[in-house]
Order: structure tokens, then C-alpha cells, then sequence
């Protein structure tokens, strides 16, 4: 099976958070399956080399104010198209903010042209290569089943995929011809969103199926709290939409190979990684002879994360001789709070603000429990990292963080089956709770080794879920099969 799969970002080329993880190493899973993916992404200024090392397979003279192309490569064992434009790409700042830290007003355009060139390639605008199925993931893309929806010829299906329901793609319906989208589209029964036109909302009416990534987040995207006024379209299609939890790529995310970290471990030679905890503990310049658990968050700086909630925790943590490693980026007020709870509390608290991908894996490596109290998760990666590195993670119970991390309370603990500690209401009571929890167990050796290990043996790749999304692929195949 051919797929075309269509996104803003993957790793390790371009990545601003858990998207680019799910869109590099799924194609891996997949061709193990026999599904032959390419990639298509924008061309941006990282991926200048491997544009240079590619052929061109398709350009067209004009599209938004520049000449277009579609450059095929292989790198790190992904087929790539990508698709050069410079006066939409090729420039400073972020892939969607500009230097000021705005969104680049043109964003609609740029992201329309990503979904433009896609349903091109979808109806086979590339000699001798058209996809039997088209993948879109998030508002970026979330046009490519709306373009394929408005052609008279039969064209392949699309599964659309939810990574965060936050982030629709929204613009001014003044858009709808430059973009090329016909004004019979916009109505509340197809892409019109509260005045705008939602990129998010087009995938979802037009996708012939429509996926999330966990089983969990699905269920709540169906209710008012989480659907961010998506619900009752998404309740409407309940039929067609499924929660297929996100793996991790095993090679890149190996404790006993990972080149960032200052010693490699596995599960049966698991003394190293204090070797590691030593090392960060130095990054961070904390005290190196505390008797509670070193916590860690690597995490964007949102409100989704609820890392306020950690802020108002700090005192109880500190309290109980556990310390703090904090590697993130984002909201100012946030970060502000955290470089004041680093200077207040030395040696207990550190804080690293920026992006550094490295540092993450030996944060992994070398805490022993990671925190995570978000107001809502998809599905979270860094859990799944965390189990996968026996750092022990400390969730909030919602999206695919409860379906991921099995809370020790009393019975999982005498049935040996705990991975980690689940809190809920999302509150910072709650968290203390669960803070406190994690200290009481981390001073039993015996028991904490126990959530250590099991979390390491927990099966966290992608075989099951690659599976799921090819039984999805196969079944919207063989639906147009029927109708035709
Ligand atoms: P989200 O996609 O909502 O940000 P995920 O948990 O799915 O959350 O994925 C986040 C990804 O980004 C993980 O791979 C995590 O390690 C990485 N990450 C987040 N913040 C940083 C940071 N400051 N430095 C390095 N990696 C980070
Ligand atoms: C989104 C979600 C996160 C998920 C990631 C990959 O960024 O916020 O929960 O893990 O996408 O699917």
C-alpha cells in the first residue's frame, strides 16, 4: 500500500513538539507492515541540505506569489517530499512564529499551500507514484480532504488525525479564494467555524476517517470541556472516529544506546543511570546529597500543561527533600516563575528555559520521576519516554496519560502491576498529593525499583498502534471499494 503522508513537522528534521515524534517514527512501523510511506513537508531553512541532496519531481510556475516545487529525498530512512517555496518557507524565526513571536500573518496561505500540493500529489500531479491513501495530521493539513472533496474525479480516501483539538487553523474567510476553496464549502455544515474558516474543521468533515491519539482523548473530544467547540461535529461522526494510541520510536529513545546520555542502562544493569543522575543533577547545579526523588519536567510552558498547578507545589515538594529539574520554553509568566522558584530554592530547584532535544533524553536518563500535570493530553509522549528510560512518571489523570501510566494505589501495587502515580482532579492539591505519594514510595527502595522496572518492560513502540493505523487505511480503502 502507497501512503501520502501530509505534516508540518518531523523528527528529527523539524520538530516543535510530540507531533514530529508520531510523524517520523510511524512511517518506520508502517513499512514493516508493507505500508510504503513519503512524507510531505514544507522545505524550511533545517532542511536546506537534504532539499540539496533530492531530485525535483513536480513544480508549478506560481502559487501564492512564488514559483512552487516538490523535491523527493531519503533521509534517516524516511522518503521525503518536500516542498519548496521559498516566499512561504525559507525564513527566520520559527516554522509558524516569526522573530517577534508571532504567528506569521500569512500562516493560512502557507499551510494551504502544504495541503494544496498534497491533493495534487493525491490525484497523481507525480509521474509513475499516487498514493493509495492520504494521512493529514492537525489544522496544517487539514485541508487536503476539503481540496480532494471539491474534484470531480474519483480521488483516494483520507484519515484525518487529531493531535490537539486546541489548534484549529483558524482565518479570515476573506481567505476562501485565494485559496482556492469554494464558498459552497463554507457553512456551518462544512468548514465556516464561528466566522472563520477552520483548517481543523474542513479535515474533520471532509476526512473519511477521522483519529486521535488515544483512546481516552477521543472520548473526550466528544464532550464540551475538551472539544473546543468541535464536540458535536465530532459526537455526529462518532461512527467514523477512533483513538489509536501513539508509540515511540525505540532506536531513537534507547537507554542502553542513547548517545546524550553519560552512561547507557537497561532494565537488568540499571545501576548506570545514577551515573546520569549525577551528571544532571551537575547541569543543573543542585545539591548532590538530598534524600528525596529528583522530579523533572520537559515540556512546553502552557496552560495545557498545567505547570502552574507545579509552581503552587513547589513548597510540599522542596518540603520533603525531593528536588526539581525543569527543562521547557513558552509562556513568559510561566517561565518567570520558575527561574524565580530556581533563585529562591538553590540546589532543590533548577530551570533550564529553551529547547534543547539532547538535554531531554539525559533528563530522562538521569531523574527518577517525571511530572505531568496537564489540563488535557492527547496522549502525551514524554510518559511514554519516561517509562521506556524507568524515570517514573507522575500524571494527571486525563487524555492519553491515564490511558498510559498505571497508578500505584493499593491494589495495583499488591497485584505488581503499577508504573507510576495518577492524580486527579487536576488541581494543585491534587498534585501535592501525588508529589507526596511519589516521595512516601521513592523511600521504600523495594517498591519504587518495582514501578522502575515495570514501567521499563511496559510495551511503549509501535507495533500495536502502526497495526491499528493500517487496518484503517485498509478499511477506507476498501469503503471506496464499495461505493465505486
Ligand atoms: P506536545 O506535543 O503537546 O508538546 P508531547 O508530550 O506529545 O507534548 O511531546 C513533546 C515532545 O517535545 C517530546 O518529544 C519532548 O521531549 C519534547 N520537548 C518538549 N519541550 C522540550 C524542550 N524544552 N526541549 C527539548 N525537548 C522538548
Ligand atoms: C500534540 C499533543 C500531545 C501528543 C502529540 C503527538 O502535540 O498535545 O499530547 O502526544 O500531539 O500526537
Amino acid at each position: 500500500m502507497k501512503l501520502l503522508c501530509v505534516a508540518s513537522e518531523c523528527a528529527p528534521f523539524v520538530k516543535t513538539g510530540g507531533l514530529a515524534d508520531v510523524v517520523g517514527a510511524l512511517p518506520k512501523a508502517l513499512a514493516t507492515l508493507g505500508v510504503a510511506s513519503r512524507v510531505m513537508l514544507p522545505a524550511y531553512p533545517a532542511l536546506a541540505d537534504i532539499v540539496a541532496t533530492g531530485q525535483e519531481v513536480w513544480r508549478q510556475r506560481a502559487l501564492h506569489g512564488g514559483p512552487v516545487r516538490l523535491v523527493a529525498c531519503q533521509a534517516e530512512g524516511i522518503d521525503l517530499l518536500l516542498l519548496d517555496a521559498p516566499h512561504l518557507y525559507d525564513r527566520p524565526g520559527t516554522i509558524y512564529l516569526g522573530t517577534d513571536g508571532r504567528d506569521w500573518p500569512d500562516n493560512g496561505v502557507r499551510f494551504a499551500a502544504l495541503s494544496y500540493v498534497a491533493a495534487e500529489v493525491a490525484m497523481g500531479a507525480l509521474d509513475g507514484w499516487r498514493p493509495d491513501v492520504v494521512h493529514a495530521h492537525d489544522w496544517q493539513a487539514g485541508l487536503v480532504p476539503a481540496y480532494l472533496h471539491q474534484r470531480d474525479a474519483p480521488t483516494p480516501p483520507c484519515v484525518m488525525t487529531v493531535h490537539n483539538i486546541a489548534f484549529q487553523g483558524l482565518f479570515d474567510p476573506a481567505l476562501m479564494t485565494t485559496l482556492g476553496v469554494s464558498s459552497t464549502l463554507y457553512t456551518p455544515d462544512g468548514i465556516e467555524y464561528f466566522g472563520h474558516i477552520g483548517f481543523l474543521k474542513a479535515g474533520l468533515v471532509y476526512a473519511d476517517k477521522i483519529t486521535t491519539v488515544s483512546p481516552s482523548y477521543a472520548r473526550e473530544l466528544m464532550q464540551p470541556e475538551f472539544g473546543m467547540g468541535l464536540e458535536g461535529l465530532l459526537r455526529a461522526r462518532s461512527s467514523d472516529l477512533v483513538g489509536i494510541l501513539n508509540g515511540i520510536d525505540l532506536d531513537a529513545w534507547n537507554p542502553e544506546t542513547d548517545p546524550a546520555l553519560e552512561a547507557g542502562y537497561t532494565v537488568k544493569r540499571l545501576k548506570s543511570k545514577a551515573i546520569n543522575r549525577a551528571a544532571l543533577i551537575k547541569r543543573f547545579g543542585l545539591a548532590p546529597d538530598q534524600r528525596g526523588p529528583l522530579f523533572c519536567v520537559i515540556s512546553r510552558l502552557t496552560t495545557q500543561k498545567g505547570l502552574d498547578l507545579l509552581l503552587d507545589a513547589l513548597p510540599a515538594l522542596v518540603a520533603r527533600g525531593a528536588q526539581l529539574a525543569v527543562l521547557g520554553s513558552g509562556d513568559k509568566d510561566l517561565e518567570a516563575g520558575f527561574v524565580a522558584a530556581a533563585h529562591r530554592y538553590p540546589g532543590a530547584i533548577g530551570v533550564i528555559i529553551g529547547y534543547d532535544e539532547p538535554l531531554s533524553h539525559l533528563m530522562q536518563g538521569g531523574s527518577d520521576a517525571i511530572v505531568i500535570p496537564s489540563r488535557f493530553e492527547p496522549c502525551g509522549l514524554t510518559q511514554l519516554y519516561g517509562l521506556r528510560y524507568g524515570t517514573v512518571p507522575v500524571v494527571a489523570r486525563t487524555g492519553g496519560l491515564a490511558d498510559t501510566v498505571i497508578d500505584a494505589n493499593e491494589a495495583a501495587r499488591s497485584a505488581k502491576c503499577a508504573t507510576g502515580v495518577q492524580f486527579a482532579p487536576v488541581t494543585a492539591s491534587a498534585l501535592e498529593q501525588a508529589i507526596h505519594r511519589a516521595c512516601d514510595i521513592y523511600a521504600q527502595p523495594t517498591e519504587w525499583a518495582g514501578l522502575v522496572r515495570r514501567g521499563m518492560r511496559h510495551g511503549v513502540g509501535w507495533d500495536v498502534s502502526a497495526q491499528a493505523y493500517g487496518d484503517i487505511y485498509a478499511a477506507v480503502c476498501d469503503a471506496r471499494v464499495t461505493q465505486d
